[in-house]
Parts: structure tokens; sequence; C-alpha cells
């Protein structure tokens, strides 16, 4: 047995945790729309078609946000394809997901989902194969509430109020060659400027996100987000940051110091923002959008024999539908602690992605909705975060390991968030066979409400169709006594410890 301890003030510096951190992301990727969260003819389809098992489990989750509708697609999307009468819509080639789009679902359709799932829709701006125009037309249908040929269109398609959508994405991961008209940081920050400040033109309450990296290890790291920046600085709010993780290696440990990784990136953008400013002379905050982050197994899509076959293009195929895993949900947990901390720069997030495509909620067709392992730390890291929450960063003292991939990690994490009535610890334990003791002198709080967290005997069990509740929550005995918080956490664990 090892032990850790920590201590928690919750006067220390801490940061209010903006609740826009909880969001998601819905891409006309795979099964995301069609049959998951739309499926006409279900049992549990409501009025428009909306899956309300889905809508049920979305609610529980606690989503705040869902960023549609890409994502790569949306880099040769025609958003006007997807408004207007349904019947007369036109089926389009999505060349990223070599899938045929049928458009039964457009944005209005979508707008009505986030208000039946009680979530912010967040946008996306094709700046792949198109540009200022498209966006401003976009823009006007969305936002403006009457009297415009377009604003007026929304209305007769049965949308009178307008759709008052706050946050933009201006394009998807426009440094990756695999995106759909991908440019260079020049010719992107150049366009992106220009379409956010002709965007502010028409509505200029919009948080405008400009596209960082794509991931970490891209060779254009660093320099792209300096030389988008200067040339967006005065006209955007927020750059973005992607990043995926999967047990590339095959070594436990070092997958479940994947956190590490997210840490570092969030730093290393952050002072590159704060570079910029200075270049700027500016004191403007430009905040961080960390609007796709999970585990996906990357390296075992890009092996799949995908379709590239010119006559064979899918409606709604299985795509990227990864079954996670307990250790998956441990690091799905330890990005979440890692996002909390950085509450000070991150200002929003979009766990990627929602339904079917690396989701916590898989559905089948015509049968059930489940939740992945995924789903627990996630809803209860939303849920105990309150709206008045700040975030309190911790030192842990705790043994060391080493790692190829991220150097010597300690094997507990924690992170605090407090409100005026209560302090929720939120720990990992990354070792794969060893429990380790607790202790952390939380100040000014007498009692556990709650401890519940979320490991196996055998961390590669997972749910699936036809054992959907094999994995969920458990109860970790945790003691308060003069201030002192223990427990002891098992191998392999995430888990939530909220005291008053
Ligand atoms: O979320 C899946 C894909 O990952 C998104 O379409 C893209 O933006 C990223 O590369």
């Amino acid at each position: 047995m090892s032990e850790a301890r920590f201590v928690v003030d919750p006067s220390a510096g801490s940061a209010p945790i903006d609740r826009r951190l909880f969001g998601s992301f819905v891409e006309h990727l795979g099964r995301g729309i069609y049959t998951g969260i739309h499926e006409p003819g279900h049992p549990a389809a409501d009025d428009l078609g909306f899956r309300q098992d889905v809508l049920d489990l979305v609610r529980e989750l606690g989503v705040t946000t869902v960023r549609y509708p890409g994502g790569n697609f949306v880099s040769s999307y025609r958003w006007e394809d997807g408004v207007g009468p349904v019947e007369s819509r036109p089926r389009r080639l999505d060349p990223s997901w070599h899938s045929l789009e049928p458009n039964t679902i457009g944005l209005d359709e979508f707008a009505r989902w986030c208000t039946r799932a009680n979530v912010e829709l967040m946008l996306a701006v094709n700046l792949g194969t198109r540009g200022i125009e498209e966006a401003l037309d976009l823009l006007e249908y969305a936002n403006v509430p009457g009297g415009s040929t377009l604003s007026d269109a929304r209305v007769a398609n049965g949308t009178p109020e307008p759709h008052a959508v706050r946050m933009w994405c201006l394009g998807n991961e426009m440094d990756g060659t695999w995106q759909t008209g991908h440019r260079s940081a020049e010719d992107y920050g150049v366009l992106a400027g220009r379409t956010a400040r002709a965007m502010r033109q028409i509505d200029e309450r919009l948080e405008l996100v400009v596209c960082g990296s794509s991931f970490r290890a891209m060779p254009t790291f660093g320099a792209w987000e300096r030389t988008v920046l200067e040339h967006t600085w005065d006209a955007i709010d927020h750059i973005s940051c992607h990043a995926y993780y999967s047990d590339k290696s095959h070594d436990l440990p070092e997958f479940l110091a994947s956190p590490v990784d997210m840490d570092r990136f969030i730093d290393e953008v952050a002072a590159t923002i704060d570079h910029v400013a200075a270049l700027k002379r500016s004191d403007k905050k430009i905040g961080i959008s960390f609007d796709e982050w999970n585990v996906w197994d990357v390296e075992r899509y890009e092996q799949q024999d995908k379709r590239h076959d010119i006559d064979d293009w899918p409606i709604a195929p299985r795509l990227l539908e990864d079954s996670y895993t307990v250790a998956d949900a441990v690091v799905v947990g330890g990005l979440l602690m890692s996002l909390l901390r950085h509450a000070d720069r991150v200002r929003a997030a979009s766990l990627a992605q929602l339904v079917n495509v690396i989701a916590p909620i898989m559905t089948e067709p015509g049968g059930p909705a489940w939740r992945q392992t995924s789903f627990f730390p996630f809803a209860v890291t939303a849920r105990l975060t309150g709206p008045d929450a700040r975030a309190v960063p911790v030192m842990v003292d705790a043994p060391h390991y080493d790692t190829t991939a991220h150097g010597s990690v300690p094997l507990v994490d924690a992170v605090a968030v407090v409100d005026d009535e209560t302090t929720t610890v939120f720990l990992v334990n990354r070792s794969p066979d060893t429990a380790i003791d607790v202790a952390a002198e939380l100040r000014g709080r007498g009692t556990v409400v709650e401890s519940v967290g979320i490991w196996d005997a055998d961390p590669m069990a997972r749910n699936t169709l036809d054992d959907r509740e094999r994995v969920g929550l458990q109860q970790l005995p945790a003691t308060l006594t003069d201030g002192m918080l223990t427990a002891t956490l098992p191998p392999v664990c995430w888990v939530a410890i909220q005291t008053r």
C-alpha cells in the first residue's frame, strides 16, 4: 500500500469554472445523428423523430453546450442544404468520412434537439471549401430576427425566433492535411481574421473561436498558434485545442498518465497566447476552447479498411464506434481534472463526441441506448461542479513512476472544486495493481456528502449491447475527521468525493 497526501485551501487563489467546460460535440459522422439522436419510427422517438431515451441520457450526462455540425464534415458542408422542406434537400457526398449526407437534419432541426436536450448550440462555419460570404449568410439565417431574405427564410421554415448562437468556430482543424481545404497558418489566419471581423459587423455579441492545432504533436504546433493569433487577435475570443488519447504503446500506466500531456498542451497554448499578447502590447484575455477531447483509438481507425469506392457512399455507416473500458473512463476522468485545473485559461470544452461516434452514449437502431464507461466520470464531474464553483489546483505528495511519453508522473492526481458550501475532490489512482491510501486536509468542511467512482477487478471491463450494465458507479468508503479526509483508492480508479 502506498500513500498520497495533499491540502485543499479554499481561500487559495482559484478560478471560476465556466459551465461550458462540460460541452460536447455532435458531427454528421457515422451514426452520431442518424440512428443516434434521430430515428423516426423508433419506439422511443418523439414527434420530431428524436430518440427520447437518448435525450434522457444526454440530460443525465449534464452536457451544457454542443458543437455542431463538425469536425471534418463541416469543411465541405453547405449549410443551406440542411434547411427548408426536407423532401427537397439535396443528397451530398461527404468526402471527409466517405459517406452520403441526406440532409434530413440541418440547423433548424438540430437547434430544436438542443432545446429539448437543454443545451446551448455552438456552431462551426466552413472555411475549407467556403469563405466569408457563406459564413455571413449562415449568421444572418441563424441570428438575425427578421426583415432580410435569409432571416425571413428561417421564419418561413418554422423558426420565428432567431437561434441566437453565441459561440462560433471559424473552421475546423485547418492545420491538418486531412482537412478538406486545409491551409497554411498564414492563409488561415488572414481568412479567419477577415471572417471574424465581417461576422462581428452583423452581430457584435458573438464569441469567436479560431482554430489552434489539431493535436500537440503536429509539426506546426506553436508556430501555428502564434501566426494565427497575430492575424486574428483583435477579432476573436478563443483559440481551440484538440486532443485524443489511446493506449497506443500497450502500456497501461503510461496511458493512464495521458492527462499530463493535456496539462502541458494547455500550458503551452496559454504561453503562446501570452507571447502574442506581449507582442501586441495587449491586455486582452484570449481563452482556450478545448473543443475536441476524448479517448479515441485513432491508429485502429486509420488501419481499418476504409471505403473509398466511387460507387459506394453509405448513409450513416458504423464509424468510430469505440467501446470504452474502465481504464478509458479513468483517463476521461483525469482529462476532465486537467480541464478543471486550467479553468483560468480554458473557457469552453467539448467531449468528442456525444452519441455512437467515440461517445459516452451508444444506441442500436430499433434497440436500446446505453451508457459507456466514459459516461460516468463526465456525468459526476458535471453534476458535482456547481454553478458558482471555483477550481483549486492542489499539489499532491505521492510516489512517482517513469513513463516514456510523459517522464516521471505521480501515481495519484487530484484537483478540487469549491463553492460557498462544498469542497469536492476528484482523484485518480494510476497504479495498475496497488491500492493507495489518500489523506487530504480539507479546511472548513466536516461531512462527506457523496463518494463515488469507477474501478473494476478487470480494468478492461466495458458495457456492450449484450451486457449494458456490466460497469457502473461504485461507492467508495471515505471519512472526514477533524478536517482530514481519508480514503483508499483501488488500482486504476477515478473517484469524486464531495464534502460539506
Ligand atoms: O471527432 C472526430 C474527428 O476528429 C473530427 O471530425 C475532427 O475534427 C478530428 O480530427
